[in-house]
């Protein structure tokens, strides 16, 4: 199963992702999560990539369409993969579609913009391994450290509010009409995000089974 999750910021995505992953044995692939990791480790990639993401706007379409290219013909790729994060443009769409990859569902988690701003605000990470809290909807055991490796959370440079509001923009602007672009080709199933998790995830998998 090839799948897409599309959605605004902070609409659950990652949080989605994981979900789908533990069910189905597919592995996530986040373009976002591939540049933090390469701006971790200092790569070209990565420092050139900084600029963009600390200002909440899009990693320049060759940049990530090549990291996509690279990431999906790896082997754990070979019998499916959600794709969260990426396309975000309707070129990135159209290069996906010239690697001659074919998308079963699109799935388009839809949440209103002030209720992203609180999820966003919210939101700690660790960056040593990558896992997400929040200080109300999924607090970690310790305050302010990771239940996983313990290392501590963090507020990423682009949840801030005022990044946030930009990135909500760059969302409306150049990522939403992929809607209408999956619409056409009757991939698109949306899913109304729902305060509690869980309850998302059995929109999710429903839309997935139907
Ligand atoms: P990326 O990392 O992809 O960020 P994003 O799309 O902005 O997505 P987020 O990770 O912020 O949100 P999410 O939808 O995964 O939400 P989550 O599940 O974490 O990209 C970052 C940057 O990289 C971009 O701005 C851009 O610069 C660059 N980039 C990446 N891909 C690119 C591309 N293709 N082209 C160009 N540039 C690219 O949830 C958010 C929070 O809410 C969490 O705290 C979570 O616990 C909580 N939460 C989730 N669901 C619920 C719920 N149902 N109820 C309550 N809380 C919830």
């Amino acid at each position: 199963m090839n799948l897409i999750l599309l959605g605004a910021p902070g609409a659950g995505k990652g949080t989605q992702a994981e979900k789908i992953c533990e069910k189905y044995k597919i592995p996530a692939v986040s373009t976002g999560n591939i540049i933090r990791e390469a701006l971790k480790n200092g790569t070209d990639m990565g420092l050139k990539a900084k600029s963009y993401i600390d200002a909440g706007t899009l990693v320049p379409d060759d940049v990530v369409i090549g990291i996509i290219k690279e990431r999906l013909a790896e082997e754990d790729c070979q019998k499916g993969f959600i794709l969260d994060g990426f396309p975000r443009t309707i070129p990135q769409a159209e290069a996906l579609d010239n690697m001659g990859i074919v998308i079963d569902k699109v799935i388009d988690i839809e949440v209103e913009d002030d209720t992203i701003a609180k999820r966003l605000s919210g939101r700690r990470v660790c960056l040593n391994c990558g896992a997400t809290y929040h200080l109300e909807y999924k607090k970690p055991e310790k305050d302010g450290i990771c239940d996983i490796c313990q290392n501590e959370l963090v507020q990423r440079k682009d949840d801030k509010a005022e990044t946030v509001l930009d990135r909500l923009n760059v969302y409306h602007e150049q990522t939403e009409p992929l809607k209408g672009y999956y619409e056409k080709k009757k991939k698109l199933v949306v899913v109304y995000g729902q305060e509690k998790v869980e309850d998302t995830t059995n929109l999710v998998f429903k839309a997935l089974e139907d």
